[in-house]
Protein backbone atom coordinates (compact mmCIF):
# COMPACT_ATOMS: atom_id res chain seq x y z
CA UNK A 1 0.00 0.00 0.00
CA UNK A 2 1.37 3.48 -1.10
CA UNK A 3 0.73 6.98 0.87
CA UNK A 4 -1.47 9.49 -1.08
CA UNK A 5 -0.16 12.67 -1.52
CA UNK A 6 -2.01 16.01 -3.09
CA UNK A 7 0.18 18.08 -5.08
CA UNK A 8 -0.24 21.85 -5.07
CA UNK A 9 0.12 22.34 -9.44
CA UNK A 10 2.19 25.61 -10.69
CA UNK A 11 5.18 26.65 -9.14
CA UNK A 12 5.07 24.81 -5.86
CA UNK A 13 4.54 21.70 -8.10
CA UNK A 14 7.68 22.05 -10.02
CA UNK A 15 9.93 22.98 -6.52
CA UNK A 16 8.66 19.91 -4.79
CA UNK A 17 9.69 17.61 -7.92
CA UNK A 18 13.62 19.14 -7.32
CA UNK A 19 12.92 18.63 -3.77
CA UNK A 20 12.28 15.30 -4.26
CA UNK A 21 15.06 14.23 -6.76
CA UNK A 22 17.50 15.95 -4.13
CA UNK A 23 16.25 12.77 -2.36
CA UNK A 24 16.92 10.22 -4.99
CA UNK A 25 13.64 9.98 -5.21
CA UNK A 26 12.26 8.63 -9.19
CA UNK A 27 10.58 11.86 -10.23
CA UNK A 28 10.20 10.60 -14.01
CA UNK A 29 6.20 9.51 -13.82
CA UNK A 30 5.53 13.27 -12.35
CA UNK A 31 7.78 14.87 -15.40
CA UNK A 32 5.90 12.80 -17.84
CA UNK A 33 2.62 13.35 -16.57
CA UNK A 34 1.37 14.97 -19.09
CA UNK A 35 -1.97 16.28 -18.70
CA UNK A 36 -2.89 13.59 -16.37
CA UNK A 37 -3.99 14.62 -12.62
CA UNK A 38 -2.85 11.23 -11.38
CA UNK A 39 0.65 9.99 -11.10
CA UNK A 40 1.85 6.86 -9.32
CA UNK A 41 5.61 6.63 -8.60
CA UNK A 42 7.77 3.95 -6.95
CA UNK A 43 6.79 4.91 -3.41
CA UNK A 44 3.28 7.24 -3.69
CA UNK A 45 0.35 7.87 -5.42
CA UNK A 46 -0.05 11.86 -6.22
CA UNK A 47 -2.41 13.74 -7.95
CA UNK A 48 -2.97 17.69 -8.83
CA UNK A 49 -4.82 20.26 -7.46
CA UNK A 50 -5.13 23.65 -6.84
CA UNK A 51 -4.12 24.36 -3.07
CA UNK A 52 -7.24 25.15 -1.66
CA UNK A 53 -8.50 21.87 -2.92
CA UNK A 54 -5.42 20.03 -2.20
CA UNK A 55 -6.04 21.12 1.84
CA UNK A 56 -9.91 19.64 1.15
CA UNK A 57 -8.54 16.83 -0.29
CA UNK A 58 -6.66 16.46 2.61
CA UNK A 59 -8.47 16.88 5.37
CA UNK A 60 -11.28 14.72 3.69
CA UNK A 61 -8.74 12.23 4.14
CA UNK A 62 -8.60 11.45 -0.12
CA UNK A 63 -5.39 12.15 0.18
CA UNK A 64 -2.72 11.20 3.39
CA UNK A 65 -0.51 14.08 2.80
CA UNK A 66 -0.64 17.18 0.86
CA UNK A 67 1.88 20.27 -0.61
CA UNK A 68 0.22 23.18 -0.05
CA UNK A 69 1.60 26.99 0.33
CA UNK A 70 1.26 28.35 4.63
CA UNK A 71 -0.94 31.03 2.42
CA UNK A 72 -3.68 28.42 2.32
CA UNK A 73 -3.48 27.15 5.50
CA UNK A 74 -4.19 30.43 7.08
CA UNK A 75 -6.16 31.53 4.94
CA UNK A 76 -8.83 28.64 4.65
CA UNK A 77 -7.72 26.83 8.20
CA UNK A 78 -8.38 23.52 6.87
CA UNK A 79 -8.69 20.93 9.87
CA UNK A 80 -5.62 19.29 8.94
CA UNK A 81 -2.12 18.31 10.85
CA UNK A 82 0.42 20.97 9.47
CA UNK A 83 3.29 18.51 9.39
CA UNK A 84 6.43 20.56 8.91
CA UNK A 85 7.80 23.40 6.49
CA UNK A 86 9.64 23.04 3.41
CA UNK A 87 12.50 24.42 2.12
CA UNK A 88 10.65 25.88 -1.19
CA UNK A 89 7.50 28.18 -1.92
CA UNK A 90 9.70 31.00 0.10
CA UNK A 91 7.51 34.22 -0.56
CA UNK A 92 6.49 37.28 1.33
CA UNK A 93 2.90 38.78 2.23
CA UNK A 94 3.16 42.45 1.21
CA UNK A 95 0.93 45.46 1.28
CA UNK A 96 1.66 47.28 -2.51
CA UNK A 97 0.45 49.70 -4.84
CA UNK A 98 1.51 52.66 -6.71
CA UNK A 99 4.45 55.19 -5.45
CA UNK A 100 3.61 58.49 -4.46
CA UNK A 101 0.11 57.40 -4.08
CA UNK A 102 -1.80 60.11 -2.10
CA UNK A 103 -3.36 58.71 0.84
CA UNK A 104 -7.41 60.74 1.34
CA UNK A 105 -8.86 60.60 3.84
CA UNK A 106 -11.56 57.49 3.19
CA UNK A 107 -10.66 54.17 4.14
CA UNK A 108 -8.28 52.75 2.64
CA UNK A 109 -9.45 50.12 0.37
CA UNK A 110 -7.75 46.98 0.10
CA UNK A 111 -8.25 44.18 -2.87
CA UNK A 112 -6.92 40.80 -2.52
CA UNK A 113 -7.11 37.06 -2.57
CA UNK A 114 -6.68 36.71 1.22
CA UNK A 115 -9.51 38.74 3.27
CA UNK A 116 -9.05 36.46 6.39
CA UNK A 117 -5.08 37.07 6.37
CA UNK A 118 -5.62 40.60 5.71
CA UNK A 119 -8.57 41.44 7.81
CA UNK A 120 -6.66 40.32 10.96
CA UNK A 121 -3.39 41.57 9.78
CA UNK A 122 -5.32 45.11 10.18
CA UNK A 123 -7.35 44.48 12.65
CA UNK A 124 -3.46 43.78 14.62
CA UNK A 125 -3.09 46.96 13.83
CA UNK A 126 -6.53 49.05 15.04
CA UNK A 127 -6.92 49.69 11.43
CA UNK A 128 -10.33 49.70 9.81
CA UNK A 129 -10.27 49.20 6.32
CA UNK A 130 -12.38 47.68 3.21
CA UNK A 131 -11.63 44.55 1.56
CA UNK A 132 -12.53 44.07 -2.11
CA UNK A 133 -12.47 40.21 -2.81
CA UNK A 134 -10.41 39.11 -5.96
CA UNK A 135 -9.45 35.72 -7.51
CA UNK A 136 -6.17 36.64 -9.04
CA UNK A 137 -4.49 38.73 -11.20
CA UNK A 138 -4.88 41.40 -7.99
CA UNK A 139 -2.10 44.10 -9.44
CA UNK A 140 -4.91 45.18 -11.56
CA UNK A 141 -6.54 46.63 -8.74
CA UNK A 142 -5.02 49.74 -8.16
CA UNK A 143 -4.01 50.03 -11.63
CA UNK A 144 -7.27 50.43 -12.65
CA UNK A 145 -9.04 52.53 -9.68
CA UNK A 146 -10.63 49.39 -8.04
CA UNK A 147 -8.50 49.52 -4.75
CA UNK A 148 -5.91 51.84 -3.20
CA UNK A 149 -3.58 48.82 -2.21
CA UNK A 150 -3.55 45.02 -2.44
CA UNK A 151 -2.73 42.68 -0.03
CA UNK A 152 -1.18 39.89 -1.63
CA UNK A 153 2.34 37.19 -2.08
CA UNK A 154 5.57 38.14 -3.74
CA UNK A 155 7.84 35.68 -4.40
CA UNK A 156 10.42 37.06 -7.55
CA UNK A 157 8.88 40.42 -7.38
CA UNK A 158 8.46 40.86 -11.01
CA UNK A 159 4.58 41.00 -11.19
CA UNK A 160 4.63 44.26 -9.00
CA UNK A 161 7.69 45.52 -11.22
CA UNK A 162 6.63 44.96 -14.51
CA UNK A 163 2.95 46.41 -13.48
CA UNK A 164 4.50 49.13 -11.55
CA UNK A 165 3.82 48.96 -8.24
CA UNK A 166 6.01 48.78 -5.44
CA UNK A 167 6.06 47.00 -1.90
CA UNK A 168 4.47 49.48 0.67
CA UNK A 169 4.68 47.15 3.85
CA UNK A 170 6.29 43.61 4.10
CA UNK A 171 3.81 41.41 6.29
CA UNK A 172 5.71 38.24 6.95
CA UNK A 173 7.04 35.19 5.17
CA UNK A 174 5.83 31.73 4.49
CA UNK A 175 6.81 28.79 2.43
CA UNK A 176 5.78 25.37 1.22
CA UNK A 177 3.84 23.00 3.99
CA UNK A 178 3.42 19.53 4.34
CA UNK A 179 0.36 18.71 5.54
CA UNK A 180 -1.45 15.23 6.85
CA UNK A 181 -5.06 13.91 7.29
CA UNK A 182 -5.26 13.34 11.11
CA UNK A 183 -6.11 9.90 10.99
CA UNK A 184 -3.99 9.17 8.19
CA UNK A 185 -1.40 10.05 10.44
CA UNK A 186 -2.33 7.71 13.62
CA UNK A 187 -3.52 4.66 11.38
CA UNK A 188 -0.84 5.17 8.55
CA UNK A 189 2.22 5.55 10.29
CA UNK A 190 4.08 2.92 8.60
CA UNK A 191 3.20 3.68 5.54
CA UNK A 192 4.16 7.54 5.83
CA UNK A 193 6.90 7.68 8.02
CA UNK A 194 9.57 6.70 5.32
CA UNK A 195 8.34 9.39 3.33
CA UNK A 196 8.26 12.49 5.84
CA UNK A 197 11.43 11.45 7.51
CA UNK A 198 12.66 12.39 4.40
CA UNK A 199 11.08 15.53 3.85
CA UNK A 200 12.84 16.62 6.98
CA UNK A 201 15.63 18.93 6.55
CA UNK A 202 18.37 20.45 9.11
CA UNK A 203 16.60 23.98 8.66
CA UNK A 204 13.70 22.74 9.55
CA UNK A 205 15.05 20.87 12.71
CA UNK A 206 17.19 23.98 13.69
C1 LIG B 1 0.94 35.12 -7.43
C2 LIG B 1 0.69 36.37 -6.62
C3 LIG B 1 1.34 37.44 -7.47
C4 LIG B 1 2.51 36.72 -8.08
C5 LIG B 1 3.77 37.06 -7.31
O1 LIG B 1 -0.01 35.04 -8.42
O2 LIG B 1 -0.68 36.57 -6.41
O3 LIG B 1 0.47 37.91 -8.47
O4 LIG B 1 2.25 35.30 -7.95
O5 LIG B 1 4.89 36.40 -7.82
P1 LIG B 1 6.19 37.20 -8.25
O6 LIG B 1 6.59 38.09 -7.13
O7 LIG B 1 7.22 36.10 -8.50
O8 LIG B 1 5.88 37.95 -9.52
P2 LIG B 1 -0.19 33.76 -9.34
O9 LIG B 1 0.99 33.60 -10.25
O10 LIG B 1 -0.44 32.59 -8.47
O11 LIG B 1 -1.43 34.10 -10.25
P3 LIG B 1 -2.82 34.82 -9.95
O12 LIG B 1 -2.56 36.30 -9.99
O13 LIG B 1 -3.71 34.39 -11.05
O14 LIG B 1 -3.30 34.36 -8.62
Amino acid sequence: MKPVIALTKGRLEKQFIRFLEERNYNVDPLLDKGRKLQVETDQFFAFFAKGTDVATYVEYGIADLGIVGEDILMEFQPDVFDLLPLPFGKCRFAIAGEPNQNPDQRKQRIATKYPNITTKYFRDQGKSIDIVKLEGSVELAPLLGLADDIVDIVETGNTLRENGLVVKEEMFSISARCIANRTSLKLKKNILSPLIDSFWIEEVIK
